[in-house]
């Protein structure tokens, strides 16, 4: 699969992207459908070069199976983080989602057992019942944004979850703090010229107040936790007892707080936007909310455990459709270290590799007639006869999603609840996004919810 440097130097360079320079800049911005056009003129592997290599790394984006498994699926001494975690980083301090590899072994070591599969099912209760306050608010029916009703229900899961706060009421101001900074970072580390750091832009200045307002809900969860031993709080507690595995030092109170902040950036957009899209989905497509709805009230008129989900079959495979047609992360970013080989070019050391799932999710060579809704793509018979790198939400490889199990639990468990109680009836045709960095609904995504007698 993977060529050794060497033989990598033979290959040739991946082709260049015929579309003008302009379009070009345009397109790189537009996070998720601008994939789309880059591999319709460029191929599956193909080199971008709209500024000299001074002024930009060299950048290539891989859309198709085996490109992204020969980036994310090799010896990720071989790819690492990325522009766009540097910029991440420079704002927001070192945690596990932008420590390179080398230092977030260890840091990846001390958190994976929050995230286990079987770790992450201690938090069903949260889960359900954060989704059954919403059902009961709704009792009497009546219009609601899905947008607003589902990040209230992440970020109070999350936050019961994991960390050991009820984020109920900050989450509306949680969220926009999110976006100012998550924004800047992005925009700014996909710019050819940009400003230097030192600069205090307001842009800047913004994403600068965004992040310490952030800090200091991490820094007041940290001090709950020290101030009360038996705090249910399995993220905060983890990482007050992780060490460094050379100084045996423990975190300092920073890291802590920077990798909280980065839990509640990457644990509450991404799964907030995958339950509003399959919430969505499902009040255009009575048929199939029929169907959960079946297979939820058969489990019974209880709350829902995550023993119930190999009953949820249905549900997961609406999850799972959503996931293709809306992944909440539209690609990811990877630095080479070495010239590698990627499905026969040679990919130089330093250049950017932009992994692009969006495009892969909608290949119609791998998902015919892709803009299609059709759950039954994720049946059981056809997840088993499908190579795992042709659906790749939560990614892979070597550093894949840690809240994965997370976030399938959280979403299965709320969309049987919610839908279990409440006929959905989404009233816009379409479902707008933005891409500030992970896909966020563009809201109001307005919904009547009727109560099932
Ligand atoms: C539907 C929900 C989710 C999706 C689609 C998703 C997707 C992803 C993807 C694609 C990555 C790789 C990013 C990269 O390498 O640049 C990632 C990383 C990460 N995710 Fe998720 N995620 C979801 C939910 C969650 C949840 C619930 C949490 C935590 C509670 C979480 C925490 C993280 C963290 C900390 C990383 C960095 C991991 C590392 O580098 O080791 N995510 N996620």
């Amino acid at each position: 699969m993977t060529a050794p440097p060497t033989e990598a130097g033979l290959l040739p360079l991946a082709p260049r992207n015929p579309l003008p320079y302009r379009q070009l800049l345009k397109l790189v911005r537009a996070l998720d459908t601008g994939q789309l056009t880059i591999r319709a003129a460029g191929g599956p592997v193909t080199r971008i070069q709209v500024v000299p290599k001074w002024l930009f790394p060299p950048f290539v984006a891989v859309f198709s199976p085996d490109a992204i498994r020969d980036v994310i699926g090799r010896n990720d001494a071989l790819s690492e983080r990325c522009i766009v975690h540097d910029e991440v980083r420079d704002m927001a301090g070192d945690s596990l989602f932008v420590l390179p590899n080398e230092l977030w072994r260890p840091r990846k070591r001390a958190l994976q057992p929050v995230f286990t599969k079987h770790n992450v099912r201690s938090f069903g209760g949260h889960m359900s019942r954060a989704a059954e306050e919403f059902v009961e608010d709704r009792r009497a029916g009546g219009e609601v944004d899905l947008d607003v009703e589902c990040r209230r229900i992440t970020m109070q899961s999350l936050g019961r979850s994991v960390l050991g706060v009820d984020l109920n009421d900050s989450a509306e101001a949680i969220a926009e703090h999110m976006h100012v900074a998550s924004a800047y970072t992005a925009d700014r580390a996909l710019r050819p010229i940009r400003a230097p750091r030192w600069l205090p832009t307001p842009a800047r200045r913004r994403a600068q107040f965004a992040v310490r307002s952030m800090l200091k809900i991490t820094a007041d969860m940290l001090q709950a936790c020290r101030d009360d031993p038996t705090r249910d709080a399995p993220l905060v507690r983890a990482l007050m007892a992780a060490t460094d595995p050379e100084t045996g030092r423990g975190l300092s109170d920073e890291d802590i707080c920077n990798d909280l902040l980065i839990f509640m950036l990457a644990g509450h957009d991404t799964t907030a936007t995958a339950l509003t899209h399959a919430l969505w989905l499902l009040g255009r497509h009575p048929e199939a909310q029929d169907r959960v709805v079946a297979e939820a009230t058969a489990v019974g008129d209880r709350q829902l455990e995550p023993d119930d989900v190999p009953r949820l079959g249905y549900t997961t495979q609406i999850l799972h459709e959503a996931l293709r047609l809306c992944p909440p992360a539209a690609g990811v970013g990877r630095m080479t270290l070495h010239d590698i080989d990627v499905a026969g070019y040679r990919i130089e050391a330093g250049t950017l590799v932009a992994v692009g799932i969006y495009a892969l999710h909608r290949d119609p060579a791998i998902w015919p007639d892709p803009e299609r809704f059709d759950p039954d793509r994720f049946s059981p018979e056809n997840v088993k006869a499908r190579d795992r790198w042709h659906f790749l939400p939560f990614l892979g490889g070597g550093r894949p999603c840690i809240g994965e199990h997370f976030a399938r639990l959280e979403t299965t468990l709320a969309l049987a609840t919610i839908v279990r109680a409440l006929r959905i009836e989404s009233h816009a045709a379409d479902f707008p996004v933005d891409v500030p960095f992970t896909t966020v609904a563009r809201g109001p995504i307005p919904a009547r919810v009727t109560p099932r007698g």
